[in-house]
């Protein structure tokens, strides 16, 4: 069996779609913090905390575990610089509550959602998995210190894992049953739609003197059913045995803060209202990822690298579910 960590999230209820589609069996172990009932299509649900030894004693008890697949986190950068605590607690007790779960009950396989924040400002682009990691923010550093978790207990107990770098998650489920609900939302391309949408007045751009063809920052996009795809290459190599290691995941490819809001106004057919600000503290110019790790030693290729074709995804969900889950 394998179990989904933060399943009821934007990224973890696509993967539990998806896992269940390939006739896996999943179960989902999520605190509602940050996850939505509804997001749950299918599957067994454990509600509960992953920092509650009770709890996961029960589920690991319970249910015979094969694999983590461990998406739960807080996520926000900017929250993370003015609340430390609460993304250590979170995310890096969590993490080791986790492993030590997996110790007693030698569960030895498990997939870890990390992200470009590892790096901090790049040195070199595309960013390959052997840049040095020195993250900028908490958020990053917690990721940081997880992914390095992951290495020692590797080395001391035998648990093999696989740190999935994301970079920018876009788009939703291809067949319009799941889509991203993060509140506040504070991703890019759906506060492009919701000022599309009129749900807000306008989108913010950060900056437009940065050292870029339009000035503005550019980022990697990567579908969130490509990112489930990679999820489920790594669990396929887990089980034929292999060791601990990290990949990227984006597609190589950076668009621009205006190149999205260009091809957001074409696939809703109406301008987008929008404010230049300043520069925020601490924004990278670039980052992009070099995916060819993962492309050649997992066999991954994005099927939806279009950036007009995430959006779209993104677009058809919220048409449908104006107000999220809470539609
Ligand atoms: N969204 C992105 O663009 C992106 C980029 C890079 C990395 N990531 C990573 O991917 C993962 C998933 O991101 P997301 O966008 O789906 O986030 P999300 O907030 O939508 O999902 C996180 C899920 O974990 C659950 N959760 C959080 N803490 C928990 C706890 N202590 N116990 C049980 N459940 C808990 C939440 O309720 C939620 O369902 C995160 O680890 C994030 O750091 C996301």
């Amino acid at each position: 069996m394998v179990l989904v960590i933060g399943g009821a999230g934007y990224i973890g209820s696509h993967m539990v779609k998806y896992l269940l589609q390939k006739g896996e069996q999943v179960v989902v172990l999520d605190n509602f913090s940050t996850g939505h009932r509804r997001a749950l299509l299918e599957g067994t649900l454990v509600e509960g905390d992953l920092r509650d030894p009770e709890c996961l004693n029960n589920l690991f008890r319970t249910y015979s575990i094969e694999c983590v697949i461990h998406f739960a986190a807080f996520i926000f950068a900017g929250e993370s610089m003015r609340h430390p605590a609460k993304y250590y607690d979170n995310n890096v007790l969590g993490c080791l509550r986790l492993l030590e779960a997996m110790r007693q009950y030698e569960v030895k396989q498990i997939i870890f959602s990390s992200t470009a924040a590892v790096y901090g400002e790049p040195q070199q682009i595309p960013i390959p998995e052997t840049h040095p990691l020195t993250p900028t923010n908490t958020y990053g550093e917690t990721k940081r210190v997880m992914e390095g978790m992951l290495h020692w207990y590797g080395q001391a107990y035998g648990i093999r894992s696989m740190a999935l770098r994301y970079f920018n998650a876009a788009g939703a489920d291809p067949d319009g049953e799941l889509g991203e609900d993060h509140r506040p939302e504070e991703h890019l391309i759906p506060l492009v739609l919701f000022a599309g949408m009129g749900k807000r007045e306008q989108v913010y751009v950060f900056g437009n003197d940065y050292d870029t063809p339009d000035g503005t920052c550019i980022r990697d996009y990567i579908h969130v059913s490509d990112l489930c795809e990679a999820h489920y290459l790594a669990l396929k190599k887990l089980r034929e045995g292999a060791p601990c290691n990290q990949y990227n995941l984006g597609n190589g490819q950076g668009y621009s803060v205006l190149e999205v809001i260009r091809t957001a106004e074409q696939v809703i057919g109406k301008p987008i209202p929008t404010v230049y600000a300043e520069r925020r503290a601490g924004d990278p110019v670039r980052l992009v990822a070099s995916s060819e790790k993962a492309q050649r030693e997992l066999g991954w290729r994005p099927r939806y690298p279009d950036l007009a074709t995430m959006i779209e995804h993104a677009y058809r969900w919220f048409l449908k579910n104006p107000e999220g889950y809470e539609s």
